[in-house]
C-alpha cells in the first residue's frame, strides 16, 4: 500500500525522505517520489520502479538543500504505474505538492467539474484532485483551506501537503488511512508508519480519524475535525531500530521466523501472574457479559483469517460458545445475524485492514460488542474496538506474515482459557495442562527451528513444484490453509488447501505422477484417518510429505518424506507444526530465487478495499 513521509528541519531533505521511503518499501510499492520546497519553489521528483531508481534520479537532478519536503512509494489504484503517475501531484499553478495514500472515491465528479472549469490534469490518479482544489480553494489561510477541500472530498486517505507560500509549513490529514507524526527535536517527520523515522525519534503522535496537523520545525499542532487545536498525547514506542533491520538475515522473513519464539515468549509471560492466572490488561468482559453471548465471530483476512479458523476449534471446544469465522471481505456484504449477543473478534496484524475494519465497523452498528488481535498499537481497529488484546510481537516487515500469526494464535489460546475459566466451562488440570502447553511452546519452536537445514533440503527437492496441495482434518486442516497460502504467496507456486474429508468430493482427479501433497497429521485423535487420505492419494502416485508428531502410532511409514515435530496438547498443536511449513515455504521460494519480503503484486498492508 502507498506509503507517505515528510519532512521539516534543518537537515538535507532529500536523504531523510529517501530514507524514510526505503524503511516503506515493505508494504508494497510501484512508484515513489518526492518534493522538496526551497526558496518558494517546489521541485518534484518523481520515478516509477524502485526507491534505488529515484535516488538515481535525485542524484541527477536536484542540486537543492531544501529542509522541508513530502514523499510517496505509491500501490497503483488510479492509472498504472508510471513517472507521470506517481506521487507528489503538484497543483496547476505549481503551487501545492500532495501526496496521499487511500481513494478519492467521488473524484470522477470532481475531476469532472475541475475539467468543465478549465482546469487540465497531468495524471490519471485521483490524488490530482486534491492538488487543484487546495489550489482553487486557496485564500493564503491553509487551515481554512484545508477545511474547504475536505468537505468536498470523499473516502479513505490520508494526505501530506506542501504549499510554496508556507515554506515553513507541512500539512498532515488523515481520514481511515494510517499516518503518525514523528516528534524530533527542532525538527519533525510525518510518516504512514513509525519504521520510518524511527532512526530519528521514538516519539509521536498517532492522528486519529478526521484530525489534521500543521508541522513547523520547532512545533507540531494538531486539529480536530471541526479545525479546533487539539492536545495530543505522546506515545513513546518501545522498540528500537534493529527491531525493524535485518540483523544479518537474508530476508526480513527468514529473521521473524527466528524471532517468533522470543514474540511469543514476550505475548504471553506478562500475561500469566501466580496460580496460572491469565492477565488481560484492561480487558472488561465480565463473566456475565461472557454468559451472554449466544454466538462469536471471528471477522479478519489472509492469514489472520486462518487463526480464526483455528480459533473457531479453540473456541468452541473450551467456552462451548458457537463460533464462525468469517473473512471481513464477504461478511461486511451479506446481512448477518448479529445483536447485543455477538462477541465479534477481529483479528489484524497491522490494525488497518480495510475490509477488516469494515465488518467490525458492521458488527458493532448491529450491536456486538468487539474484541480485537492487533499488533499495530494505536491502529483505528485497536481504538474502535471495545477491548484489545495486542500481540507484542514487534515490527513486522515481510510481506508474509509469520511471528504476528504465531503471537495471534496464542491471545486466542489464552482468550479462550480466560473465557472458560471465567464461564467455569474448564477442568483447573485442563486449564493447567494447556497453560503449561503455552509456556513450552517458545523451547519447542527453538528445536523445530533446529530442523531448519532438513527443511532446506527438502525444499530443493519441491523448488520446480508447478502445483502443491496441503491436506488436514480440523485444526490440521486450520494449518493447511496457512501452509498452502505461505507457499503460494512467496513462491508462486499454485497451490490450495483441503481439508483431508473433502479430497474425495472433486479434488482427487488432479493426483497423478508425482503431484506434490503436504499432509498435516498432527491431530492424533485424527492420525489414522488423514493417513488414510495419504495412502489414497500416493496409490495415485502423488508425492507425499507427512508433517507428525513424536508421538504418532507409527511415523508416516506411508509417506515419502516426513518431518517429525514435537508434541504438545492438542488445542495448540498449530503453533508448533506451522513453523516447518513457514520454513518449508521461505526455502522454496529462495531456491526459485523470488523476491521473498516483497512478493509480486501483495501489500503488506492493505488499506483500500
Ligand atoms: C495482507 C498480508 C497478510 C495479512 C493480511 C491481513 O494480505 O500480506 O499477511 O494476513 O493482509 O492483514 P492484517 O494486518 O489485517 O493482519
Amino acid at each position: 500500500m502507498c506509503g507517505i513521509v515528510g519532512y521539516i528541519g534543518s537537515q538535507d531533505v532529500a536523504p531523510v525522505l529517501l530514507n524514510g521511503l526505503e524503511k516503506l518499501e515493505y508494504r508494497g510499492y510501484d512508484s515513489a517520489g518526492i518534493s522538496a520546497l526551497e526558496n518558494g519553489e517546489i521541485t518534484t521528483i518523481k520515478s516509477k520502479g524502485k526507491i534505488s531508481d529515484l535516488r538515481k534520479k535525485v542524484k541527477f537532478e536536484y542540486e537543492g538543500h531544501a529542509e522541508i519536503g513530502i514523499g510517496h512509494t505509491r500501490w497503483a489504484t488510479h492509472g498504472k504505474p508510471s513517472d507521470v503517475n506517481s506521487h507528489p501531484h503538484m497543483s496547476y499553478d505549481g503551487k501545492f505538492s500532495v501526496v496521499h495514500n487511500g481513494i478519492i472515491e467521488n473524484f470522477v465528479t470532481l475531476k469532472q467539474d475541475l475539467k468543465n472549469e478549465g482546469i487540465s490534469f497531468a495524471s490519471d490518479t485521483d490524488t490530482e484532485v486534491v492538488a487543484h482544489l487546495l489550489a482553487k480553494y486557496y485564500n493564503g489561510d491553509m487551515k481554512q483551506t484545508i477545511l474547504k477541500v475536505l468537505s468536498k472530498i470523499e473516502g479513505a486517505y490520508s494526505l501530506g501537503i506542501l504549499c510554496a507560500d508556507k515554506p515553513e509549513e507541512i500539512w498532515a490529514v488523515r481520514n481511515a488511512s494510517p499516518l503518525i507524526i514523528g516528534l524530533g527535536a527542532d525538527e519533525n517527520f510525518l510518516a504512514s508508519d513509525i519504521t520510518a523515522v524511527l532512526k530519528y525519534t521514538k516519539n509521536i503522535y498517532q492522528l486519529n480519524d478526521g484530525e489534521f496537523a500543521c508541522l513547523k520545525k520547532n512545533s507540531v499542532q494538531v486539529f480536530n475535525p471541526a479545525g479546533e487545536p487539539i492536545e495530543k498525547e505522546v506515545v513513546a514506542i518501545t522498540w528500537n531500530v534493529e527491531a525493524a533491520e535485518k540483523g544479518g538475515y537474508e530476508h526480513f522473513m527468514l529473521k521473524e521466523i527466528m524471532e517468533e519464539p522470543e514474540a511469543i515468549r514476550k505475548t504471553v509471560s506478562p500475561r500469566l501472574g501466580e496460580n496460572n492466572e491469565i492477565i488481560l490488561d484492561d480487558f472488561t468482559l465480565t463473566k456475565e457479559k461472557l454468559e451472554s453471548f449466544k454466538k462469536i465471530y471471528i471477522l479478519a483476512c489472509g492469514s489472520a483469517w486462518h487463526v480464526g479458523m483455528v480459533g473457531k476449534y479453540v473456541i468452541e471446544e473450551l467456552t462451548r460458545i458457537p463460533v464462525e469465522c468469517d473473512l471481513a471481505s464477504e461478511f461486511r456484504y451479506r446481512n448477518p445475524v448479529v445483536d447485543e449477543n455477538t462477541l465479534a473478534i477481529v483479528i489484524s496484524q497491522s490494525g488497518e485492514t480495510a475490509d477488516t475494519l469494515a465488518a467490525l465497523r458492521e458488527a458493532k452498528s448491529r450491536g456486538a460488542r468487539v474484541l480485537s488481535i492487533v499488533n499495530v498499537v494505536g491502529s483505528t481497529i485497536a481504538n474502535e474496538s471495545d477491548d484489545v488484546i495486542y500481540t507484542w510481537a514487534g515490527p513486522e516487515i515481510a510481506v508474509a506474515t509469520t511471528k504476528a500469526y504465531s503471537t495471534q494464535l496464542t491471545i486466542i489460546y489464552l482468550f479462550a482459557l480466560y473465557a472458560a475459566k471465567l464461564m467455569d466451562k474448564i477442568a483447573p488440570e485442563e486449564y493447567d495442562a494447556i497453560i503449561a502447553a503455552i509456556q513450552k511452546l517458545p523451547e519447542q519452536i527453538e528445536q523445530i527451528l533446529q530442523m531448519k537445514d532438513e527443511i532446506k533440503a527438502l525444499a530443493s527437492r519441491y523448488a520446480f513444484l508447478e502445483h502443491a496441495y496441503f491436506i488436514g482434518r480440523n485444526l490440521d486442516y486450520a494449518v493447511a490453509l496457512e501452509a498452502s497460502l505461505k507457499l503460494k504467496e512467496i513462491s508462486y507456486i499454485h497451490s490450495e488447501a483441503y481439508a483431508a474429508g473433502e479430497l474425495k468430493h472433486g479434488t482427487i482427479s488432479l493426483i497423478e505422477d508425482d503431484t506434490f501433497v503436504c499432509a498435516l497429521c498432527c491431530c492424533e485423535r485424527l492420525y489414522d484417518k488423514t493417513m488414510n487420505s495419504i495412502k489414497e492419494v500416493a496409490a495415485r502416485g502423488a508425492e507425499t510429505l507427512a508433517v507428525l508428531t513424536d508421538n504418532s502410532p507409527n511415523p508416516g511409514e506411508e509417506c515419502d518424506f516426513k518431518l517429525v515435530i514435537p508434541s504438545t496438547h492438542e488445542l495448540v498443536m498449530p503453533s508448533l507444526e506451522v513453523i516447518p511449513m513457514q520454513l518449508l515455504g521461505y526455502y522454496i521460494a529462495l531456491a526459485r530465487r523470488c523476491d521473498i519480503d516483497k512478493p509480486r503484486n501483495l501489500a503488506k498492508s492493505v488499506t483500500v478495499e
